[in-house]
């Protein structure tokens, strides 16, 4: 009897896990308990802080909560002092901050206590790569929700629906700033009728906080302006851009400021006027200042020359230290390349001591396996957020070269690219939510662990109040069956894709274009050479990798001591920078006493593993989740775990044709053939 009970229990609790889209994210209604929310003042900021405790509240029940407008200096910017039944703050903004704290920490059962609570960063934003047309570079969650190509000026119902929703959700993690559009900038954005969009989309975001900014165009004076010239040091264009500056404040007052690629990639920049970098940064900084906007100068650039990619950032921008004006931030990715699954930090991060300087991380998977692949990203920026640039001495590390900690910064910032699209779910797969928010609460808090991240993530995403008591009191068999297997996935999930498409210090094997499939033998005729994979992991009969030390390309010298040294020697560096640094022999001895062939074989090897594993994790957690989105994450990890095992045949079957060495024989053989492969890729590209 007590049997059959059990098993209707179960059955009654698989029916009650209602079909869900996604759509919510994190912010899915929790049968909220009666609250008086208490607070002197009104504006549209404090009615939507009101509107959340009441809609969300899991505290006790009929409590009252006060809301206070309090100036008080243990708190900066726009955080905020919580207790129980009480938040302070300086600004409304701080109040609806406090509140969005206070409820995450009741749905997923974390204390309530007295606290401070500061952002790490003043400016915490959003890149969008969207263009005018509503597609998106390197977007992979459907069209823009910003723009669109047919009747792109008209605002609609739907348009303001969706933007509050998406401005609800960014200020829910703390998210304050959005730029619009794609860095590859059309110099339409600064026309009157985009301009009006923008003006429309930052009427919707000002009550939750969120400044737009936009992508600009080096040459946008000559292009839209009519000008002979787009010189910063011309008369004419200094005024263009201070005309067009009080343009864009007088109908966007709260506007943010630009973000500038130039001289980048084929983008127009100084450099095409012989300025530098900071000539053109410094002509908009001015023209934003009295309106108190900010330049974000983009630091990606490198040229087709023989000089290594991974050192031209630097060599480009060291020199210009301090020349730049005090609302410049330059931008930085966080690895010296572009993206990858694996890249030791940009040494310009900590080396640039006069000059304000703001990570950029990528939330949208370009290079890690777009929205196919379950790959929570936090645990890579949490990696680079901690890594000791030695700059200033130990624990110098890039979260406190960019905070305001280590060096004094007028503005602090930090920018992800998004994954964001007009997909019911927003972002293409489930689970590149967990993108979004780990960004966001790392923005705010630089400090935080993946851990906890996923642990938040998933409590407010997956679990399922009406099968349970109703409260946030996580029963033992949600957390045994499925919090903690799916939270280990997701903390194993970078490294599994480290591991099956570019172990050991690998990078850039990608074939063409796309950045999806492997490719380390693409490299057609006309190529630019730093486009291709064979320049960056240079296999040959000897053996494989770029060497970056001081007999090589001496990249590794731009590291602060003790790391340059460190980088330098074989026997130090790290062995997952192994072939970023050095071009070693195939059977040169590894920590483990494998040999460097053997050890990329097991290391594809168990990438791929590790995804089979994934696809049990997910499957046994079925009963936790509604079958939607439970079905929709079974058919991605499929498709993972065969594209993984691409990844491994092609890369050991290419590799292989170098090193001339068997696959280690307790491994699984490869199941594709690599001819084939080669010309599957060719085909399509
Ligand atoms: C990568 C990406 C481009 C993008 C560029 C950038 O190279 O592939 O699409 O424009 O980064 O960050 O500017």
């Amino acid at each position: 009897m007590k049997k059959i009970f059990s098993v209707l229990i179960f059955v009654f609790a698989l029916f009650s896990v209602s079909a869900e889209d996604g759509h919510n994210l994190w912010l899915r209604n929790s049968n909220p308990k009666p609250v008086n929310v208490v607070c002197a003042k009104n504006s549209p900021t404090l009615t939507i802080a009101r509107q959340e405790l009441q809609q969300g509240w899991q505290g006790e029940a009929g409590a009252s909560v006060s809301l206070r407008i309090k100036q008080d200096k243990a708190i900066s910017g726009d955080g905020f002092k919580i207790g129980k039944n009480e938040i302070q703050a300086n600004t409304e903004l701080g109040i609806l901050y406090g509140v969005y704290e206070i409820l995450r920490r009741q749905q997923t059962g974390e204390v309530v206590k007295e606290e401070v609570v500061n952002s790490s960063y003043e400016r915490r934003v959003l890149d969008h790569w969207d263009n005018p047309d509503g597609s998106i570079e390197r977007g992979y969650a459907g069209l823009s929700i910003f723009w669109r190509k047919d009747n792109p000026f008209v605002v609609t119902e739907n348009d303001k629906k969706l933007w509050l929703e998406y401005a609800r959700a960014n200020a829910s993690i703390g998210i304050n700033g959005a730029v619009l559009n794609n860095v590859n900038a059309s110099p339409l954005m600064l026309s009157k009728e985009y301009l009006e969009r923008v003006k429309a989309i930052a009427e919707v975001f000002r009550p939750y906080g969120i400044k737009t900014y936009l992508s600009v165009k080096f040459s946008s004076p000559s292009l839209i302006g009519g000008l002979k010239t787009s010189d910063p040091l011309s008369p004419e264009v200094i005024k263009w851009w201070k005309d067009k500056a009080q343009e864009i404040y007088s109908m966007i007052p709260d506007f943010g400021g630009f973000l500038v690629k130039a001289s980048s990639e084929g983008q127009p920049g100084p450099q095409d006027y012989k300025r530098t970098h900071a000539d053109g940064a410094n002509v908009m900084a001015d023209a934003l200042k009295p309106f108190g906007g900010i330049v974000m100068w983009r630091a990606f650039v490198y040229s087709a020359t023989d000089e290594d990619r991974a050192k031209q950032a630097y060599l480009e921008f060291m020199p210009l230290d301090g020349q730049f004006h005090d609302n410049v931030i330059i931008q930085v990715k966080n690895g010296p390349i572009d993206f990858q699954p694996r890249e030791p930090f940009s040494p310009l991060f900590g080396a640039l001591k006069k000059t304000s300087v703001m990570p950029e991380v990528q939330i949208t998977q370009e290079y890690l396996g777009h929205s196919i692949h379950l790959v929570f990203l936090s645990t890579m920026w949490e990696e680079f957020l901690k890594s000791d640039t030695y700059q200033e001495g130990a624990g110098s590390t890039v979260a406190r070269c960019t905070d305001g900690s280590l060096f004094a910064q007028k503005y602090t910032a930090i920018a992800g690219v998004a994954n964001i699209g007009l997909d019911a779910n927003w972002c293409g797969h489930h689970f590149a939510q967990s993108n979004w928010y780990a960004f966001g609460r790392l923005a705010w808090n630089n400090k935080l662990t993946s851990d906890q991240i996923a642990d938040e993530w998933l409590k407010l995403t997956f679990y399922q109040v009406a099968s349970s008591s109703g409260q946030a009191g996580f029963s033992g068999d949600w957390n045994d069956n499925f919090l903690k297997p799916v939270k280990k996935m997701m903390l194993e999930s970078r490294e599994a894709a480290v591991n099956y498409m570019m172990p050991l210090g690998f990078h850039h094997i990608f074939s063409a274009n796309e950045h999806y499939g492997p490719g380390p033998w693409w490299a057609p005729k006309q190529m630019r050479k730093d486009w291709t994979p064979p320049y960056y992991h240079k296999a040959d009969s000897i053996g494989v990798g770029f060497d970056r030390t001081q007999t090589g390309s001496k990249s590794v010298s731009q590291y602060h001591e003790p790391l340059s040294s460190q980088f330098n020697d074989v026997n130090t560096c790290p062995e997952i920078y192994l072939l970023w640094f050095h071009h070693l022999p195939w059977d040169y001895k590894m920590k483990s006493g494998k040999t460097l062939w053997n050890e990329i074989c097991y290391h594809y090897d168990s990438g791929l593993q590790q995804v089979r594993e994934f696809q049990k994790v997910w499957d046994k957690a079925q009963p936790y989740v509604d079958s939607e989105r439970f079905g929709q994450v079974q058919s991605k990890l499929r498709e993972q775990c065969s594209n993984a095992q691409v990844w491994k045949d092609a890369c050991l079957l290419y590799f292989q044709r170098f090193s001339k060495k068997p696959i280690p024989f307790d491994i699984e053989r490869p199941v594709n053939n690599l001819d084939e492969l080669i010309k599957n890729d060719l085909k399509k590209h």
